[in-house]
């Protein structure tokens, strides 16, 4: 099928070359010229594993390509992606304002009858006002267009898995033709008949995945829906790792214990930072809205906000603990990502954190193995590391925000002669408290027993 994207952004590009490697021929769009020169010169925007390999291969199978012209990207398109940004507004809204300029770039490019999706995260009832808006802009008696929403549910650092190979397909139409289309685009993820993007060979990885047609209004709920319910997992998972830390008790035990509930399931049970990125935080924030807009009682939301939004005020408040004043101290924070994978730093916790220590007159030293150049945008005159080791070298403390594997497998030995004081303040648990302990650094984490906790527990042992 011909497809259009109109947006290449994380969703748009991962989206677009995902739709060309399981056989359609699509062509990609975006207002930002400089996006689509960068993508024709072989570049990418972003970092995701394995998309520069996957665009490079459909291109040059010349069923990818770029384009800066948007008529013609819609023009070509039987099926035409909305993929554009819906940032949010001072008031916690979804500025919606690039969804109506793509309706109405549609309505007035189109000269045919046309699928249009909405994969962007959009408010409920947006299906709605797409449908009148196209009605309304339309310039072409030969057009004609159904509207239907196809919410996306990648992971940043996964987004290509995510895509190829996904859990469920939700699409939410107002006809059968809109349903028997997408259908088609999706048949071949649908019916597994996708080369594994890692391995290059057809990995049946897990189940089909099912397809759920649903309601255009319900499609949209779910995407909030999900994403708010997650924010709630992981804030929950907060509220109890703070219980722990007074407790002495170990969070990481129990939340191994209720992860095997399965009404309750292991993921996004893990405590710490809180959740960042362009997503959960953006999306709680628009699902709050419509809650409060709609009447109803969103203070559950609400809470697990202020909840998240507490963490780096907790964390800090281990820092001052620990090193009594912060002023000309030097810190080292290890990872900027808002999580591992990706170079994403948008609402990203180590953005506030840098933000708060420079206020606290702290010499901040960085190191991200793909966040720092966009970092270097906000924070220019911050020092940036060529590694882990140059971050360490005089470092009062070293502070854990993103849970990167490769920082698992640092000399954490070399790391501990390199710093000042030999204290590690982990806001990810990525490292083993007891091991690190043993080695002589003062290790903190999130909801674990205190070093005191540790030592009596070591001495009882022994
Ligand atoms: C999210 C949704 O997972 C995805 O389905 C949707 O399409 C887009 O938004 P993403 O923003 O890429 O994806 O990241 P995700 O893996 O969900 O993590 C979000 C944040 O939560 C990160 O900052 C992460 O560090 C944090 N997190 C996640 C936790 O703090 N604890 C967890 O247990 C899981």
């Amino acid at each position: 099928m011909r497809i259009a994207i109109l947006g290449c952004g994380y969703v748009g590009l991962v989206s677009g070359a995902c739709l060309a490697e399981i056989g359609h021929s699509v062509v990609c769009t975006d207002n930002d010229e400089s996006k689509i020169l960068t993508l024709n010169q072989g570049g990418l925007p972003i970092y995701e594993p394995h998309l520069k390999e996957i665009v490079a291969r459909n291109v040059d199978a010349q069923r990818l390509r770029f384009t800066a012209d948007l008529g013609e990207a819609v023009r070509y398109g039987d099926a035409v992606f909305i993929c554009v940004g819906t940032p949010p507004l001072q008031d916690g809204d979804a500025d919606l304002s690039a969804i109506d300029s793509a309706a109405r770039l549609i309505a007035r490019e189109s000269r045919s009858s046309k699928l249009v999706i909405e994969k962007s995260t959009v408010p409920m009832q947006t299906g709605q006002k797409l449908v009148r808006a196209l009605a309304i802009y339309a310039r072409n008696s030969d057009s004609s267009f159904s509207v239907a929403s196809n919410p996306e549910f990648l992971r940043e650092g996964t987004a290509v898995l995510d895509f190829l190979h996904p859990d469920r397909i939700v699409i939410g139409v107002g006809n059968e033709p809109a349903e028997t289309q997408l259908r088609e685009i999706y048949r071949p993820i649908l019916e597994q008949n996708v080369a594994c993007p890692i391995h290059q060979q057809n990995c049946p990885p897990k189940e089909a995945p099912k397809l759920l047609v649903t309601s255009i209004n319900s499609a949209e709920l779910i995407k909030h829906a999900c994403n708010s319910f997650l924010a709630v997992k992981i804030s929950y998972a907060n509220l109890i790792a703070d219980i722990c830390e007074n407790m002495d008790a170990d969070v990481e035990e129990v939340m191994q214990a209720m992860g095997l509930d399965p009404r309750i399931g292991p993921s996004f049970l893990r405590p710490g930072l809180g959740f960042g990125g362009f997503c959960l935080p953006k999306d709680i924030q628009a699902f709050i809205r419509l809650g409060e807009k709609a009447g109803v009682d969103v203070s559950l939301l609400r809470d697990a906000e202020l909840i998240n939004k507490r963490r780096i005020d907790h964390f800090l408040a281990k820092a001052v603990n620990s090193l009594w004043t912060l002023k000309a101290k030097c810190i080292g924070v290890l990872g900027l990502a808002f999580k591992p994978h990706t170079d994403d730093i948008r609402f990203a916790p180590a953005m506030e954190l840098i933000g708060r220590l420079l206020q606290e007159h702290v010499r901040v030293k960085v190191y991200d193995p793909q966040g720092m150049e966009k970092t270097k945008a906000l924070f220019p005159s911050i020092h940036y590391c060529a590694d882990p080791y140059e971050l360490a070298d005089g470092a009062e403390a070293l502070m854990i925000v993103t849970e990167w594997d490769c920082f698992r497998q640092l000399d954490w030995l070399r790391i501990k002669s390199l710093m000042q004081r030999p204290l590690i303040i982990d806001g990810r648990n990525l490292l083993p408290s007891d091991e690190m302990r043993a080695m002589g650094f003062e290790y903190q984490g999130v909801g674990i027993p205190t070093a005191e906790a540790w030592d009596m527990k070591s001495r009882a042992a022994s």
